[in-house]
């Protein structure tokens, strides 16, 4: 039997961190909901239990912990905080990501006038900044353009694509298959770490969309089948 990779989420009580969190556990990850209130994370761990348990699926591992603590047992590491929390956080704590993959899902935007833009970001991206900060981190940009909303409906798989941006490539391959996991994702190679400027443009784009037509969308590729 092969050992799933534990994975930890930063900021993992949120909307996103939650709802992937809740998919790679009933994949059967163990999963470390972190915080920075240990009460907020144990408490956010329990109610993703009870709601594998009503769908009837068996968890190895989801437990809350203070953030940092998340950190010495993950095997990948979510950044599932607001983007404008990543440097303190990286800054306090980034050495412990030496080597560990670490999932970039940040997206830097910020709403003008009715309407979502990227907010300027030195580095170019959040997953570029997240590399400069701690250079031994394996960074994949990853689950950017997906919807909190659509993961959290355990009930329903998830339709659309997923795409990554990364320059390791065999941490790419392993979030790939994090990807895969989750029914009915399917995760597009998007190029090098660069390129999660991009993913960021879309999720600016989407929540225009999701404002303007009043629903949550997601995005597909066509042409790569
Ligand atoms: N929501 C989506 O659909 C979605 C989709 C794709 C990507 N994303 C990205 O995923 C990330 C998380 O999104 P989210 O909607 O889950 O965000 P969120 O609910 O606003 O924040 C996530 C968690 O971050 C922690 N946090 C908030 N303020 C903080 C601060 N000042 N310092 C440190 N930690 C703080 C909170 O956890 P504690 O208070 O428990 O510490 C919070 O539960 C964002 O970067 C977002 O751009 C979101």
């Amino acid at each position: 039997m092969t050992t799933l990779a534990t994975l930890a989420f930063i900021g993992g009580t949120g909307k996103l961190g939650r709802g992937l969190g809740l998919r790679l556990a009933a994949a059967g990850h163990p999963v470390l909901i972190g915080s920075r209130s240990e009460e907020r994370a144990v408490d956010a761990a329990a109610t993703l239990r009870a709601q594998l348990g009503v769908a009837g699926c068996s968890v190895t591992r989801l437990e809350g912990r203070h953030n940092a603590a998340t950190l010495p047992q993950a095997d990948v590491v979510f950044l599932s905080l607001p983007f404008a929390m990543m440097d303190a956080f990286l800054a306090e704590h980034g050495t412990r990501l030496d080597g560990k993959i670490v999932v970039d899902v940040m997206n830097p935007l910020r709403l003008t006038d009715g309407r979502f833009e990227v907010a300027p970001v030195l580095d170019g991206s959040a997953g570029m900044r997240a590399r400069r900060l701690v250079p031994a981190a394996r960074v994949v940009s990853a689950f950017k353009n997906a919807a909190a909303s659509h993961l959290l409906r355990l009930d329903r798989s998830v339709d659309g694509d997923i795409l990554l941006a990364a320059d390791d490539a065999d941490a790419k391959a392993v979030v790939a298959d994090l990807v895969r996991a989750i029914p009915v994702l399917r995760p597009v190679d998007a190029g090098p770490l660069a390129n999660g400027a991009f993913l960021e443009a879309i999720t600016a784009l989407e929540l225009n969309l999701n404002r303007m037509h009043k629903r949550t969308t997601s995005i597909r590729i066509l042409g790569l089948e």
